[in-house]
């Protein structure tokens, strides 16, 4: 079954990557997909004389969460794909098969190795308790317990499922407007402000201020019934001060902000016109500066401006806010490092391994051991040789194949990158897996790459996969390692089937990425596409690598037009230390409260895509967090997390569904006949359609 689903989920991840329509698959659907067909495999397989040894037992907790581990590590297009088709559709770049399999695993990999090493941090303590993986183990728990005990928790979970399974088809496809119902865009449709503020149904419409969204997809981006109050509160003010900052800066024409989009992420002239990146590529696979003063200097709108401020902001803000808050929770990540550790661990490498029997090392036994990490240590753990080996291994393919791919990163880059995405692992990790919230290095590392590696997109494109993709991988590794813990999967059954999970994903991914572009090199290459395929995707991230590969240094050095988008990094540092002083001295101001890289995160977030879900997102987050959680601690406790479970997993079987039979991902688009509800010629809430 974990082949099967790893087969299914990293195929059609691959596969959406070539196409117009966008399609994901999530861990809630795989999940309960695994469940339903493995229960129905141990209901259909007959158990008597050999098939018992196919079927030995009822379907149980840890073999579905086996399956959903493997699943979940290989259930993405893996970004070495993604350099590999830009290499080969813009550069004529082809690098073997022999080249391309190997720097798939390393990056695959890579942050797998890091991230463990860290797990005795970033895994095992209570402090670190992913709420977004919450609900799914209270799914995991309710079906797999006795069944008399949780049949009423079971009841709730499935009604709740088919309500919002079939409440579903209006907001996402019969009744539109109810993604984004405001008011003001129905009394005021022709006024572009009001489109600016309130609107908020449609991608880079406007703030969706006041806005109610009734669509459980887009309320749910980050489940609010799990982020826990503080984060929220901190998001909270975040979220405001977005609105006031984005609204000051284009009507104060901050950066020529009126001349462009309020909202967009790509590069235009000054007039407005999208600048052409492929202008300034000049030989050599590099950018030349006198194409670039040819064409003149790109402008952003304003609004994303302000979004990588508040990137930098958060991610600085980040580190300094850990290492003040939680010093004595991150000392041991380090603890690795030091020579004596790696004395430990060389000693420790069993090379007979499967005679091993496994101790734990790194963990000292104190009081306060969280209660699952405690069940975990009776079975054998995977040691700290093999996440090290995973990781070295993968490091020394990385070193070769920066060569062999013909990369144009030089070793020294790739150090780099290793570099940065082990110091994010440690901090951008830390938070998610106390507040639920992700950040992203992708920009940060952009712009770093852009400084070191100046005119050179490739390069650009290979530090950011060996950065920004092991960062990522780390994480969801790291995550996927703690619902192992909650469930008290073994660890080395954890190691394997994440480790299988990514390499047999990566394949699929390599196999269906090259297919595809044998078969569809030209309309791929083209502007329009068809409507079954389209290379906007892989286009859109060849002229993010042209434009920050070669044009950083031009457009975010001092004194030039956005150089607060690096300085910012430097004030982020700073931005946590007034709320330490202020409890340090007034303690009963509750400053401790402020999660500031959250607050900083935050101002940037109505920068893209559909904004009206913020408002129902912060209502939804505190009736659960607050009002439930502290009046009706018992509810709270038996249903809140069941709840945000069948609501996400209701949500996304027929968001699935969906994108198969009305959204185009098996052809052809079926969009609603236009009606009030469903204005299918403007914005869905009835907004000004600007631009
Ligand atoms: C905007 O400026 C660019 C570059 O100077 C030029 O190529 C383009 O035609 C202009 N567009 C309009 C609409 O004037």
């Amino acid at each position: 079954m974990g082949i099967g689903l790893s087969a299914f989920s990293s195929a059609l991840a691959e596969i959406y990557y070539f196409k117009p329509q966008t399609l994901t698959v999530s861990l809630m659907f795989l999940a309960i997909i695994s469940y339903i067909i493995g229960t129905a495999m141990h209901t259909f397989i007959p158990q008597r004389g050999v098939f018992n040894w196919l079927n030995p037992h009822p379907f149980n907790k840890k073999e579905n969460a086996f399956v959903i581990i493997m699943a979940s590590a290989a259930a993405n297009a893996a970004l070495a794909t993604e350099v590999l088709a830009v290499q080969r559709l813009y550069y004529d770049v082809n690098p073997s098969a022999a080249a391309s399999i190997p720097l798939l695993f390393s990056s695959q990999l890579l942050g797998y190795g890091i991230g463990g090493l860290m797990r005795s941090v970033l895994v095992y303590p209570s402090k670190m308790f992913y709420p977004s993986i919450l609900p799914l183990i209270s799914m995991l728990d309710t079906f797999f317990r006795d069944r008399t005990a949780t049949q009423r928790k079971i009841q709730v979970f499935w009604s709740v499922f088919s309500i919002i399974f079939v409440w579903e088809l209006f907001p996402e496809w019969i009744f539109p407007l109810l993604t984004g119902f405001s008011i003001f865009c129905l009394a005021a449709p022709n006024s572009p402000a009001v489109s600016r503020l309130f609107g908020g149904s449609n991608g880079n419409e406007g703030l969706g201020f006041l806005s109610i969204c009734f669509d459980w997809l887009y309320i749910s981006a980050l489940n609010p019934f799990t982020v826990p109050l503080k984060a929220l509160i901190s998001a909270l003010f975040g979220y405001i001060l977005c609105i006031a900052v984005f609204i000051a800066v284009f009507y104060g024409n901050v950066w020529k902000a009126r001349n462009f989009p309020f909202l967009s992420q790509v590069l235009f002239y000054e007039n407005a016109t999208l600048y052409d990146q492929s202008l300034i590529m000049g030989a050599n696979y590099q950018v030349d500066p006198q194409l670039v003063a040819e064409q003149g200097l790109p402008y952003y709108a304003s609004t994303w401006v302000i979004y990588l401020i508040a990137t930098n902001l958060a991610l600085a803000a980040t580190v300094t806010h850990l290492l003040i808050w939680n010093h004595n929770d991150l000392r041991a990540a380090w603890t690795w490092l030091s020579p004596a550790s790696f004395q430990h661990t060389w000693n420790e490498i069993h090379w007979r391994f499967w005679k091993y029997d496994g101790h734990h090392g790194g963990v000292d036994d104190n009081d306060d051991l969280d209660p699952h990490y405690a069940q975990m240590l009776k079975y054998p753990d995977a040691p700290n040789s093999w996440y090290g080996l995973t990781a070295v291994l993968s490091l020394i393919v990385a070193f070769v194949i920066i060569y062999k791919c013909d990369s144009t990163l030089p070793w020294w880059g790739l150090v780099i990158a290793l570099l940065l995405a082990t110091v994010f692992i440690l901090f951008v990790v830390a938070l998610y897996a106390m507040t639920g919230i992700p950040l992203s290095i992708q920009t940060f590392v952009q712009m770093v790459a852009g400084y070191l590696h100046r005119g050179k997109p490739m390069a650009n494109m290979y530090f950011v996969l060996y950065s920004y993709n092991t960062m990522n991988q780390a994480q969801l590794l790291l995550r996927d390692l703690k619902i192992a813990q909650y469930v008290k999967l073994p660890p080395r059954a954890a190691f394997a089937a994440q480790v299988i999970g990514t390499l047999f994903g990566a394949t699929m991914n390599f196999v269906l990425m090259s297919s595809i572009i044998s078969n569809r090199h030209d309309t791929l290459l083209s502007i329009q596409g068809s409507n079954v395929w389209s290379g906007q995707q892989v286009q859109q991230y060849n002229s993010q690598a042209i434009a920050w590969g070669g044009l950083s240094s031009e457009l975010f050095s001092i004194g030039s037009r956005y150089h607060w988008v690096p300085l910012s990094y430097i004030v982020g540092l700073f931005v946590p230390i007034p709320f330490w002083l202020v409890h340090r001295y007034w303690p009963k101001l509750q400053t401790d409260l402020v999660y500031t890289p959250l607050i900083c995160a935050f101002i940037g977030t109505l920068a893209a895509g559909v904004n009206a879900s913020a408002l129902s997102f912060f209502i939804v987050g505190f009736a659960s967090q607050w009002w439930l959680r502290t009046r009706h601690p018992r509810w709270f406790q038996k249903y809140n997390y069941i709840v945000a479970a069948a609501l996400d997993g209701g949500t996304q079987v027929m968001t699935f569904i969906l994108s198969f039979a009305v959204f185009g991902a098996a052809g052809h688009i079926h969009l609603f006949p236009s009606w009030w509800g469903a204005n299918q010629a403007g914005n869905y809430d009835h907004c000004m359609l600007l631009q």
